[in-house]
């Protein structure tokens, strides 16, 4: 495949290019819900390289690519060569020889980057330390399934600026919404990291706050993750002090606007960054969201290899 499209930042893809592949979405769930076959991937196989941990993302990859008509192949890091330090370089040259599409969950952003370097194939990013692209797609998707369009609303943010928060920054740029940020000092948004810093169209969309109610106040979408992510654990106890006082729970709801949702990526931790009563009540929308994972990701699997197609 010459030039194969990646999926490796939010940013890789347009705002006109997400109109289609939301709309294509619906329509790819729509059938999903019908029982209505839908398989433009007939013969085609995805390769699933994981270096973290996973439930939704192998999940939605693989039954995804099953439903599509194609095939999908688990590999990790402890039973591969990956685990004993073939350079990723060649390991992109043989997996893109191999299958048509690969999708890699790992920790360093720059090992997505120099796969996609060397890959024949579509790379998709299904998460690095730097940023979690599929999953917002499922979260603007699922926004705007129970609100409508997202541009001018705003999302408010609660707890760690973690690869999710700089993945909202880069949807806030190109769809056109305001991301209110609030967490404790010491784990705020880095405007200047020095890997894939913060662009000055997404600081733009930023307001960040000391209070987290205030953050909250007339925002449209309430979402929060983790205060430890994956690669992070060795920090877990200082991260469980210095995140005390921003939980998500129903003081930040009630001060929300009053249709606003509440996403939640998952897994979660009911007690510390949500309250049991937020993600389980009225205005959670956390199972939708996590089954929008398999109906986005179908959408832009068929993105990749067949580019837009007509409804
Ligand atoms: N939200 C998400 O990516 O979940 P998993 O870690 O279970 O894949
Ligand atoms: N921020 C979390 C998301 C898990 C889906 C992590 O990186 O571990």
């Amino acid at each position: 495949m010459p030039n194969p499209r990646h999926y490796l930042q939010f940013s890789d893809l347009t705002r006109a290019e997400y109109a289609y592949l939301f709309g294509r979405s619906a329509l790819i769930k729509g059938k999903f819900k019908r029982y209505e076959m839908h398989q433009p991937l007939v013969d085609r196989t995805l390769a699933m390289i994981f270096e973290k941990h996973s439930t939704r993302t192998r999940l939605s990859f693989e039954a995804g690519m099953h439903q599509l008509g194609g095939a999908a192949i688990y590999i990790n890091t402890r039973d591969s060569q990956l685990g004993r330090g073939e350079p990723i370089e060649d390991a992109a040259q043989v997996f893109s020889r191999m299958v048509d599409l690969v999708m890699i969950r790992t920790y360093g952003q720059d090992i997505v980057e120099r796969f996609a370097a060397h890959s024949r194939v579509p790379v998709i990013n299904g998460l690095t330390n730097e940023f979690h692209p599929c999953q917002i797609l499922a979260d603007v998707f699922t926004y705007i399934e129970y609100r409508g369009n997202i541009a001018g609303k705003t999302v408010a943010w609660v707890g760690d600026a973690n690869n999710m928060l700089y993945s909202w920054l880069q949807a806030a740029a190109i769809l056109d919404f305001k991301v209110h940020f609030s967490g404790p000092a010491g784990y705020g948004v880095d405007l200047g990291r020095a890997s894939y810093p913060v662009t000055s169209a997404e600081a733009a969309q930023l307001r960040c706050f000391d209070d987290p109610v205030e953050a909250c106040t007339g925002a449209h979408l309430i979402t929060t993750d983790v205060w430890t992510s994956m690669g992070f654990e060795a920090e877990n106890t200082a991260r469980l002090n210095a995140f005390q006082g921003f939980m998500v729970d129903r003081r930040m709801m009630a001060a929300a606007a009053p249709d606003a949702v509440f996403m939640h990526c998952l897994p979660a931790h009911r007690g510390e960054e949500v309250e049991a009563e937020v993600i389980d009540g009225p205005q959670s929308v956390v199972w939708d969201e996590a089954e929008n994972r398999l109906h986005v990701q179908k959408a832009l699997m068929e993105f990749l290899l067949l580019g837009e197609l007509p409804a």
